[in-house]
């Protein structure tokens, strides 16, 4: 008998609500969540503070980041070796400390998406990922850009989550400032950041954001919170995978 929990491989582009509405689902399944794209934050976060990865002085979005690429990947084995993630908390722990808002910051998310296109760096997260979400005692969703194709390729189930690039902007702006007056300088700033994001994601050579051959499209584009919720737990009530 196999002790492996189900997998459920979620990938999608930023801000496509994978991790809220995963997070949301698995507490009414009763199962854990593993939000991936935190360990690249972690690995970026942990990047700049030792200085392997220097923002330069210059426009905001797309910032430009110098990086010392052999350090990085030396950088990122070191970290996976003392890196846990607290599924109640939704948060990554590090050295005992848990990686909070900083993870948040634009600048951090910028540089994450730069070193996910190093193959060094992808390498060494790679072993972490799989072993935190094969901790799980009954089913996981992993959330990422490759759990998919690359992480979980014999997942339970794969879903593509998607919505349109003006949506997943303004759900940003609401989880990192709420509904301000003024706000549309802002918005654009975001929804240039996210289609460069998007840009980069997409075009690595290093295992690049697609949807895999046999995942399910889950547009959340039309969808409440709450509707997307109910949704994801109704496809995965319909396969019978819980
Ligand atoms: O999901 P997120 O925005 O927190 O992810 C941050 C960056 O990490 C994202 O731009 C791409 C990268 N990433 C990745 O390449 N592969 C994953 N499995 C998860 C995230």
């Amino acid at each position: 008998m196999s002790l492996r929990p189900i997998i459920i491989a979620v990938d999608g582009p930023a801000g496509s609500g994978k991790s809220s509405i995963c997070a949301a689902a698995a507490q009414k399944l009763g199962w854990m969540t593993l939000n991936t794209g935190m360990i690249y934050r972690a690995a970026a976060y942990v990047g700049v503070i030792r200085k392997v990865i220097e923002p330069q002085k210059g426009p905001k979005s797309p910032q430009v980041f110098r990086v010392d690429e052999l350090a990085m990947g030396r950088l990122a084995r070191e970290l996976a070796q003392d890196l846990k993630w607290d599924s109640s908390k939704q948060g990554l722990e590090w050295q005992g400390k848990l990686l909070g808002s900083d993870l948040d910051d634009p600048t951090i998310a910028g540089a994450a998406s730069l070193i996910a296109k190093m193959a060094g760096v992808r390498e060494a997260l790679l072993d972490i990922q799989r072993t935190l979400a094969l901790a799980a005692p009954r089913g996981i969703f992993v959330d990422g850009r490759d759990i998919g194709t690359v992480v979980f390729p014999d997942a339970e189930l794969k879903i593509f989550f998607t919505a349109t690039l003006e949506v997943r902007a303004k759900r940003r702006l609401d989880q990192l400032s709420g509904p301000t007056s003024g706000a549309e300088v802002a918005l654009e700033e975001i929804r240039n950041a996210i289609a460069y994001r998007d840009h980069q994601d997409q075009s690595r050579q290093s295992a690049p954001l697609k949807k895999a051959d046999d995942a399910v499209e889950f547009d959340t584009s039309l969808w409440s919170f709450d509707e997307s919720v109910e949704q994801l737990i109704a496809l995965i009530q319909k396969l019978n995978l819980c």
